[in-house]
């Protein structure tokens, strides 16, 4: 989705500006813009289509357009075409009002019909443009300054909006607008920093502020200033950001996929770490304790639920399909998954004692903030699973339970999903010793086993040359299809994601026993299908189904435990992966799908980080 950063202070702002939204190409982008603005003289506005090399290369690297006070942009293209035209900043006639924005303004087309009616010209198609030029309409009609128009837009709109404005009258000011689209403001001195995620202005500062909803700022060498809607100064404590800004570099890797899939062992030792306490009991063995209380949550109100609903969207939906075989099977709860987007938008009957858990990694995904919110106005309890901290899912949920992912930079999640797993699998075990389903002694098996997964995952990753290998063979694969039952079903959902979003190979996934319902028509001669078998009560269930699509000319790839090994009788080519606990198979089994999706999109020479059309966080519906 499109990012935004804005500066102003003692520097030359255009390089800045340039550095920043490199740190946000990630979010996925068609176009790109900056306004600089040195002091009284007029912002210059450039403008380029494509990578942001071009913009680069248009300001001679932000060189030819001095100024202390700048806002850029990234497009992510919702209204209108990628096209210079289109690409922010967008600015009224007289240069009175230059904003950039992200999100979507619902009743655009209303707004624009009445600003056509008062004498605007609209020369793109976007709904940013209609932002602007609202503001610049409020700003001269009521001439009581930018914060007034500001709030006046802010009330006449609908839909979601990070918006980042400098008024002609105001030099070296920024003001900027919020309401369910990702910003954060960071402060360092003399110098202001605005930008939709931390990884823009980390190398700069560390000292940050989390605007709210339907709130304002103003950003100036004295400082930063909030105000609500009404117009009232409101005061904000200042945060600190605790990563490392070598934690948004590639350290090494060719892709910063790569690079996340092999952070993988971290972030999963990290979540446990977070709430998993080593004790030695009198015995002298390891007694482990779950303390989940940073959440928030009592025992008395788990023991009070009736049922779990997941809610999530992408990857942390199939987090979702995952948790319900787990904690199905550790407690006595039903749990349903459903897609933030479905959601969001059906009736749904209102169960005070049903707990909504929204997972969502940047926490700002569109449907699943809008999904939270719903379940919140119907009065049931929200627990969200978030890995960005201060994000709108995470300051709106009663309860949160922070994976400790650090930044993903990729646009394909690896270790963000993988510690949401981590997060779904301790609040399983949780739920069922507080309810009384999972005895103390199973408990801390379950955990001591949970400790040894990041070195497990460590080894499923040391065979990745034999599956970079295997992956060189199939790029030219017009479809794959993956089958597994339960657990592995779960995998296979994400592993066919993985390859479709960064291979553009056309990709399925299916519960095996599906197949003979219409799938295995599509199995020809050499369709590659990838059979995940981890669970051993349904091993032989899914080898009866290899062996159909074997028998109808499938070529055929195993995904199993190491000990398993007649499945090299059926399959061409066979990966293990260490024995674990079988509610956990899904940690370990992912890893290989990750690699397979990852090689497959290298052979075939693709952007694997920044995937056509594709973004990383979806703050639009
Ligand atoms: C996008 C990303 C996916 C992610 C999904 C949900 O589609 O490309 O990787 O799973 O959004 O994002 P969230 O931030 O809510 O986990």
């Amino acid at each position: 989705m499109c990012g935004i950063v804005g500066y102003v202070g003692t520097s030359q702002a255009a390089p800045i500006l340039l550095e920043g939204l490199s740190k946000l190409e990630y979010r996925g982008y068609d176009s790109a813009g900056l306004a600089v603005r040195d002091h009284e003289k007029d912002p210059v506005l450039v403008k380029a289509k494509g990578r942001l090399k071009v913009l680069s290369e248009k300001t001679d690297g932000g060189r030819s357009i001095p100024g202390f006070c700048g806002i850029g942009h990234t497009r992510w293209a919702t209204h209108g075409e990628p096209s210079e035209t289109n690409a922010h900043p967008h600015a009224s006639d007289d240069f009175s009002v230059i904003g950039v924005h992200n999100g979507i303004i619902e009743n655009y087309q209303e707004l624009r019909d009445k600003l056509i009616r008062h004498g605007y010209t609209f020369y793109s198609q976007t709904d940013t443009e209609v932002a602007v030029k609202l503001v610049d309409y409020y700003y001269k009609k009521y001439k009581v300054g930018p914060i007034d128009a500001l709030a006046k837009t802010m009330v006449r709109v609908r839909g979601s909006y990070a918006l980042a404005v400098m008024f002609r009258d105001y030099p070296d000011e920024i003001y900027v607008a919020r309401k369910d689209s990702p910003l954060i403001i960071g402060t360092a001195g003399d110098n202001q920093y605005v930008a939709s995620d931390v990884p823009a202005i980390l190398k700069y500062t560390r000292d940050v502020y989390y605007i709210d909803n339907l709130e304002m700022a103003r950003l100036s060498g004295e400082g930063v200033t909030f105000f609500n809607l009404d117009g009232d100064v409101v005061d904000k404590p200042l945060s600190r950001i605790e990563w490392d800004a070598s934690v948004a570099e590639k350290g090494g890797f060719e892709h910063f996929m790569m690079k996340e899939i092999h952070e993988q062992p971290e972030a999963v030792r990290n979540t446990i770490g977070s709430v998993v306490r080593e004790e030695k009991n009198e015995k002298g063995e390891t007694d482990y304790q779950i303390d989940l209380s940073q959440t928030g949550m009592e025992e008395d109100e788990i023991r009070e639920l009736s049922q779990i609903c997941v809610v999530a969207c992408g990857s942390a939906y199939h987090v979702g399909v995952a948790a319900q075989y787990v904690t199905e099977d550790l407690t006595d709860l039903p749990v349903r998954v459903e897609l933030a987007s479905e959601f969001r938008y059906r009736r749904v009957m209102a169960d005070p004692k049903e707990l909504v858990i929204v997972i969502s990694q940047s926490g700002e995904t569109a449907d699943s903030l809008a999904a939270l919110r719903k379940a919140k106005d119907m009065g049931m309890p929200t627990l969200a699973i978030v890995n960005v901290v201060g994000s709108s899912i995470a300051r709106e949920a009663d309860h949160v339970f922070y994976t400790l992912a650090g930044p993903e930079i990729a646009v394909a999640t690896t270790k963000a999903y993988s510690a949401q797993l981590i997060a779904v699998y301790l609040l399983a075990i949780w739920f069922g010793l507080v309810r009384g389903t999972v005895a103390h002694a199973d408990a801390n098996n379950m955990l001591a086993e949970m400790e040894l997964l990041p070195d497990k995952i460590r080894r499923v990753l040391e065979d990745q040359e034999r599956i970079q290998w295997f992956a060189s063979k199939y790029s030219n694969a017009k479809d794959v299809f993956f089958i597994g039952r339960g657990l592995d079903y779960a995998i296979c959902l994400e592993g066919s994601l993985k390859m479709k979003e960064i291979s553009y190979i056309h990709s399925e996934a299916y519960a095996a026993g599906e197949l003979k319902h219409g799938t295995i028509s599509l199995i020809e001669k050499g369709t590659l299908v990838v059979c995940v078998a981890t669970q051993d009560d349904l091993y032989e269930k899914t080898v009866s189904n290899m062996v159909e699509v074997g028998s109808r000319g499938g070529f055929l790839m195993g995904l199993t435990k190491y000990g398993k090994y007649a499945m090299e009788d059926i399959a061409e080519f066979v990966v293990y992966i260490p024995r674990t606990d079988p509610h956990f198979t899904a940690s370990l089994a992912v890893i290989p799908l990750q690699l397979m999706g990852y090689y497959l999109s290298c052979a075939k020479g693709l952007d694997v980080d920044k995937p056509r059309n594709l973004a990383k966080s979806v703050t639009v519906e």
